[in-house]
């Protein structure tokens, strides 16, 4: 008789469970952080920022501060209106910055058109930047380090290592996105794996070209062709045995239901890489508390 103890395999009829690994890391992580509690006196600490009223954003953020408060990490928000001036956030920035009880800040993406993110990003304290979009946190990604890098890339390559594939030497990746978000922070992640990695956006040409030669195919397009709202990616456009990453809403780039038998393994939408890039962030505040408390 099998081990109640046998943990679940992460891949289950070539869906690839983030949900369930996410479950997994979110326990080791909660219990880190009482630990890290009872040994500092004083729990990890995230302030989450938004500008205006963007009904993504708002969903977003009460998701991450619900898991923040489920780890046991604190969580604070400060919900500014659309009509916040740049000064006035670099303002509640410097504020952040050096509030000893603060470990980490995000700032919510996108901010409205008269404030300039790249200023805001640059602000940032890089040790408290648990986006891993600061320039420092860019450049150590740039130089083979994954501390603080970006959540969704990060959960995207844990997922890889829970399948087995944290070395993907001879391995063709193709990602289909050049966000700062997603696509570049992504093609350090998988080359740091070995990966030989192509990147396809919306002025590529002939995309099924490369899609077909992709062992590990990422996409997160975010949106179906605007010709005739047909999914972007269909069976036929994907080798088969790839692993199939979809980062998108639920009325993604993926027609899952035919592209799931002819692949190794596809992230769902919902329960795919969503619960993971949240599950990267609480692991950026707790690492960022970690550097902080060793440093004070
Ligand atoms: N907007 C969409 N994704 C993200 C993210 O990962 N971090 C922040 N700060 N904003 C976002």
């Amino acid at each position: 008789m099998m081990s109640e103890n046998v943990p679940k395999p992460i891949i289950e009829n070539h869906v690839i469970k983030g949900k369930r690994l996410s479950k997994r890391i979110r326990k080791q992580i909660k219990a880190e952080v009482a630990e890290l509690v009872e040994k500092f006196g004083q729990p990890p600490k995230l302030v989450t920022i938004i500008v205006g009223s963007d009904p993504g954003s708002q969903m977003y953020v009460r998701m991450k501060r619900k898991a923040c408060e489920k780890a046991g990490i604190l969580s604070e928000h400060h919900d500014l209106a659309g009509s916040t001036t740049q000064e006035e956030l670099l303002a509640l920035l410097d504020r952040l910055n050096d509030d000893s009880t603060v470990h980490g800040i995000l700032v919510q993406l996108p901010l409205p058109n008269h404030i300039d993110e790249k200023t805001i990003i640059g602000a940032l304290n890089p040790l408290k930047d648990v986006d891993g979009f600061s320039p420092m946190n860019v450049y150590r990604l740039f130089y083979g380090g994954e501390k603080l890098s970006a959540a969704t890339p990060h959960g995207i390559v844990t997922i890889l290592d829970a399948i087995g594939m944290n070395d993907l030497s001879g391995k063709h990746a193709v990602i289909i996105n050049r966000s700062n978000i997603v696509g570049k922070p992504l093609i350090m992640l998988l080359l740091n794996r070995n990966a030989t990695v192509t990147v396809c956006h919306s002025k590529t040409a002939d995309l099924s070209s490369w899609t077909r030669m992709a062992d590990v195919l990422v996409t997160a397009i975010g949106r179906r062709t605007s010709s005739d709202d047909a999914y972007y990616i269909t069976a036929e456009m994907v080798k088969k045995d790839a692993v199939v990453i979809h980062v998108s809403t639920p009325f993604g780039d993926v027609d899952f239901d035919t592209v799931k038998d002819k692949v190794l393994g596809i992230t769902p939408v919902p329960g795919g890489v969503g619960p993971m890039t949240i599950t990267m962030l609480l692991r950026n505040v707790v690492d960022a508390y970690l550097t902080q408390m060793k440093q004070s």
